[in-house]
This record gives structure tokens, sequence and C-alpha cells, in this order.
């Protein structure tokens, strides 16, 4: 696939995508391999929402990661994995050797029972078998659903039932900085409350010891060894589900967002190698997990489809110590970097002696994704990561939207501290208003909007179609709603100012503030609770919770310990309240409803500045709150 090479290139591709867009995806994925080419392009009403691109064609995405590379580049690098800890030996496989894992492992899944269409949980550490995992359900056609490996035992439960899976692949357990954490143990506790689970397949890595349940479970290793190495891909429909991703939003459980084949593979390719300008031969390392979206796309997929070199880093920033980072980029030989704003604050909140002793002269390109960034940080990130020379690409997308939507290319857009500035091709941005009417013209702020559709975008709610009509096809008529605030300045670019509705968005994680109402509410003391974002040096946003007990509570200490065990059992750490404050009463309107407004400002330390409280049913709860804010 031939990229953009110049603004005016990006001017030309984005007129035409507008212009012709059947025409202009049809030209991106005619560089794809297929078993059969598709009858149309695009068909598509986002009322239902049905959107269909590439029908009648068939395909394997592992085709086009791992088989299509190996005339050319077999015994170059496709994944260069680095440990936990850095004595450890690194690995390499090369795409040939991935290639051979992946058509192995697929043998093993089928060996276990599962085939295409079935529902496979992934809980696992950053290892190259999680990727061989992911590429090997994805051959056999079979939907991979990998959950983040610091959800509980509850969480990983719920998505497992939601989805109904029927295998489990975990590891013993998982190494992450001085930590040592049981996924097995985790993984069986969880099955408890799950009946379809027939299979778990272990995975050995901390060797520590754990319960194996015959007839059940197996190990990994044991089931590789005399298994065939051949397994050609099945032919899958472009529209046929390649995963399922659970995402949290504004109300109810996290929601399996829906991915299909051809769209998301020809959108990963497309926007890897134009956002970061990708070239033959350049080392890519993007720090997130795959239990999130950007590793799916951005270390698995994206950079698999264009052949290149993608680094796993299985620790922490900070571990051994908070140079960690800038060690792999010397030691690697880095050029492109991508990471999350809140890694830069930690970092930059631990001094430039962590930063001085490395050269970093291997960057090309830098980038940052999930949240917004500071303008602080990113002059940080520019000067002493980038060394003025690397451009930053702050790349503004979603777990629904599968890809990067709005952001520079690196070196071609121009750049605008805090702004992930401009939509790619195909991807047409808008501004709605208060009364869903779109905002015209530039220096303007709104609600925004995708106002046409893009080939990786979500297709549904595992399960539950209406929900994803309600949550993202509802607010707008014939828009796609993000969620998100947006400002367009006066040269166009665009700057994403944050949610609007109930998710907050801690260290780029996204936390619906329901759920963890729902899990403080599961606490046999608290009666009430509600949870609002405020804002936070490091992580971007931090939990603020109100919570209102049955009784006098005698020791706060002691009841906010047992608050943080609660939200850990029932979701995990990330969601974990910063901050607890015991309430007597929550600011309500007269019909029963929180007024969130009011405790997101308590929450920010902007409690004198509440605005109208006239329509809540005892505003004298409102006082009694702001004495007592934390
Ligand atoms: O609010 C936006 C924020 O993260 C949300 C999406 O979260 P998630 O689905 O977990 O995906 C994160 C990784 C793609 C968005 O609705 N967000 C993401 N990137 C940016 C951002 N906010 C500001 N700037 C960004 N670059």
């Amino acid at each position: 696939m031939k990229k953009i090479n110049s603004f005016e290139e990006y001017q030309t591709e984005y007129a035409r995508s507008v212009a012709t867009p059947e025409l202009f995806w049809a030209g991106k994925a005619n560089s794809f391999y297929w078993y059969k080419k598709w009858d149309s392009v695009l068909n598509w009403n986002f009322n239902e929402p049905n959107v269909k691109w590439f029908e009648g064609g068939k395909l394997n995405i592992t085709e086009n990661c791992l088989d299509r590379h190996l005339k050319k580049r077999g015994d170059k690098t496709a994944i260069t994995w680095v440990p936990n800890d850095p004595n450890e030996v690194s690995r390499h496989l090369s795409y040939k050797e991935l290639h051979r894992e992946v058509c192995k492992f697929s043998n093993v899944l089928r060996s276990n029972g599962a085939k295409k269409g079935d529902r496979i949980c992934l809980y696992m550490p950053m290892v190259p078998e999680l990727a061989i995992a992911v590429l090997a359900c994805a051959r056999i056609g079979a939907i991979h659903s990998v959950v983040f490996a610091g959800f509980s035992a509850q969480s990983l439960a719920d998505r497992i039932n939601d989805a109904t899976c029927n295998i489990v692949i975990t590891a013993d357990g998982a190494f992450r900085g001085v930590k040592k954490i049981g996924l097995k143990a985790i993984v069986d506790e969880g099955l408890q409350q799950c009946d379809t689970v027939k299979k778990v397949i272990v995975l050995e890595r901390t060797k520590e010891e754990v319960f194996m349940q015959e007839g059940r479970d197996v190990w990994w290793h044991e089931e590789m060894t005399s298994i065939s190495d051949i397994r050609p891909a099945e032919a899958m429909n472009s529209e046929d589900t390649l995963f399922i991703l659970y995402t949290s939003g504004s109300t109810g459980k996290p929601k399996g967002v829906v991915h299909t084949t051809a769209g998301y593979m020809v959108y990963a390719e497309y926007s890897f190698r134009n956002v970061f300008q990708y070239e033959d031969g350049d080392v890519y390392w993007c720090t997130a997990d795959i239990g999130w979206i950007t590793g799916h796309s951005y270390i698995i997929y994206g950079p698999l489809l264009a052949g290149a070199t993608t680094m796993m880093f299985e620790g922490v920033p900070s571990y051994p110590d908070a140079g960690r980072f800038w060690d792999i980029v010397d030691k690697y030989q880095v050029n492109i970097f991508y990471t999350a704003p809140t890694a830069i604050r930690a970092l930059q909140a631990k001094g430039l002696g962590f930063v001085k002793p490395y050269k970093l002269d291997s960057l090309k390109v830098i980038g940052t994704v999930g949240e917004p960034i500071n303008e602080e940080a990113w002059q940080w990130y520019y000067e002493h990561i980038g060394k003025e020379k690397c451009p930053i690409v702050d790349t503004w997308w979603q777990t629904e939207t599968g890809g990067i939507m709005i952001s520079p290319l690196a070196g071609i857009t121009d750049l605008k501290p805090t702004y992930a500035t401009l939509p790619l091709p195909g991807i047409q941005p808008c501004l709605v208003d208060g009364d869903g009417e779109e905002i015209d013209g530039n220096n303007v702020s709104g609600n925004l909007c995708i106002k046409y559709p893009w080939p990786s975008m979500i297709r549904t709610t595992y399960g539950d179609h209406e929900r994803c009509r309600q949550v993202y096809f509802s607010a707008y008529q014939d828009k796609y709603f993000t969620g998100d605030g947006c400002r367009r300045d006066e040269n166009g670019f665009y700057r994403i100012t944050g949610r609007v509705d109930d998710v907050i968005n801690v260290s780029g994680h996204r936390i619906g503030t329901a759920e963890v109402e729902d899990a403080i509410n599961t606490y046999e003391k608290v009666v009430e609770s509600a949870v609002v974002g405020y804002p936070h040096e490091i992580k971007g946003q931090g939990i603020y919770a109100f919570v209102i007990c049955d009784e006098e509570i005698k020791n706060e200490d002691t009841l906010k310990a047992a608050i943080l065990t609660q939200v850990t059992q029932v979701i995990g750490p990330i969601a974990k309240p910063d901050k607890i404050q015991v309430v007597s009463g929550l600011p309500k309107t007269r019909s029963g409803k929180i007024m969130r407004r009011i405790l997101r400002k308590v929450a920010s330390g902007e409690a004198n500045n509440l605005g109208d409280v006239s329509t809540l049913l005892d505003p004298s709860v409102v006082d009694k709150i702001k004495q007592g804010a934390i």
C-alpha cells in the first residue's frame, strides 16, 4: 500500500475520499490478498445501524499479516519481545517463525474443539504467545475477546458470559514490575460463574504452582509439542466478526464492541502507514497492552499487515526505574514510539535524570493516544524525548472506531500542541450543538460526531444491537456520536476536550461512573453512591466517589479501605477511587436524578461556583457536601 508523502497529497487524497469514498477504499483494499474480491464496496444506513464493507469478499486477515510476507520478508523480525526483567533475554520472532507458531497454535485450538465463529477469551500477560493466540483465533475464524489481565475475576466472568466463550487462554501468572499476578487463579475463580467454558489453555510464564482441572485445563507447551505446523487459513466473509472487545460506557455493564474482518484490516494498515509514516525497516514500538484496542490495531494488526517489526513490552515504565522506556528505545534502536499521555506525565514527574543517560537518536516519530495531552506534557515530550526533531502524532480514536481517526500525519501535517489536528482521509467529522444541529465554520466547539461510515467502525455491540443503536446512533440523526467534546480552531484543526458523558478517562483507561457506583454499592454498608471524575495531575482524571452509608461510620479509614477492596474485586485496581467522601445526602432533582454537574464542581475544587441549584429537592445537602470536600 502506498502512503501519503506530502500535505498536498493529503489534501487531494482527503478530497477524493469524500467525493468518491467507494472508489477510494476499493483502491486501498486492492493491495491485500483476497481469496475472492468483494461484490459491493459499501452498503449502509446509520438508522439501524447497518454498515457493510466489501460484501461478497473472502479473505483471512492472518494470510495478510503473515503468509503474504513470507516470500519477501520471511526472515525479518515480526515481533521483538522485551521482558519485564531487563536481565531476562528478549525474544525475536521472524515472520516465518511467527507464521509457524500461529499455524501450530491454530491446530491446538482446533484439537481442543474450537471452530469458526466460536468466541475465545484471552486473559494473558504481554508475551508473544498473546499475539500468537490472537492470530491463531483469526486464522481458524474464531472470534477473539481479549480481556486486559488487570481486570478482576468478576469482570472476566461477566465478559466470558456475555460472549458465551467456550475456550479461555491464559497463563499461570504475569510479571509486572515487582509484582507477580496469579492469572490462572483469577481465571479459576471467574470460571466458577461460567458454564460455557469447556477448555482452558495455560501458558507457563511465572512457573508458579497452579491448579489444573482434569479434563478442562491443558498446558500450552504440552499441546504445542508434536502438533502439525500446517494450517491453511479459513476463508472468512468480509463482514464475519474478527473480534469483540469490551469497553465501558455511561450506563450498565461494559459492552462488547464488534469489529469485522475486511474493513478493519484495510483501515488498520492504512492508518498505521500514514499516521506514523512507516518506512520499510523501521522498528516500531507501541507501549499499550493488547488488552486494549490500541494493542489490537497498533501492536498486532496494523504493523503486521504492513510487514513491520513490532515490539511488545511485558513490563511497566517505572521498573526497574523511570528510565526503562528510554533504555529500551536505545537498546532496540526504536524509530517510532507510541505511548499514552499518562506515561509521559508520570515520567516527566520523575525528572530529567532518568532521560539524560540515553541518546534517543534513533527516534523519528513519537505519538500519543488515549486521552487529551496537556500542553506541558506535550512540550516535555517534544523537547526531551523527540529532541525537537520528531513530530508528535496526537492520535484521537476509540475502541469503537477501530483505528486512528484524527491525527497529524507525521512530518506532513503541521503540529499544534494539544490538537489532534486533522481527520484521516475517509473520516468525516462534524461538530453538533445541543439541538442536534451541525455547527459550520471554524473557531467553534461542540459534540464530536462522524457523519459517514469508515471501514473499521463498530458494527454492533455483541448480543445487543439495540444498545449499539441507542448509544452511538440515536443521539443525532444519521451520525455516529463519539461521546467526546471537541473544538475546531481557526484553521480547522480539531482538539478533543474530553468525554461529555458519564465516562471518565483515568490514565487513558475508560471507566464508566455507573460501573464504579455499582461496585461500591455492593459493599454492605453503602446505601448509595455517586462517582465523578476530577482533574488529576498524572492520571488525567481521578475518580471521586461520594457515598452514603446506612449507619454512622466510626472509622472512615476502615470503610474506605473496604470500598477499595470491593471495587478491586468487582472491576479491578484501575477503577479504584482516588478520593472517597462520606456524605449524608446527594444533590438530587425533584425527579430523583443526581445532579452530577454539582458533584463534578465539588470534586474539581470549584465548589464556590456551582451555578443554579434551585431545582434541587433539598439544596441544603450541597453545603454539607462542600464542607466535607477532600
Ligand atoms: O475521550 C476520548 C479519549 O479516549 C476515548 C476512547 O477510549 P478507548 O475506547 O479506551 O480508546 C482509547 C485508545 C484509542 C475517546 O472517546 N481519547 C483517545 N485518544 C485521545 C482521546 N482524547 C484526547 N486526545 C486523544 N488523542
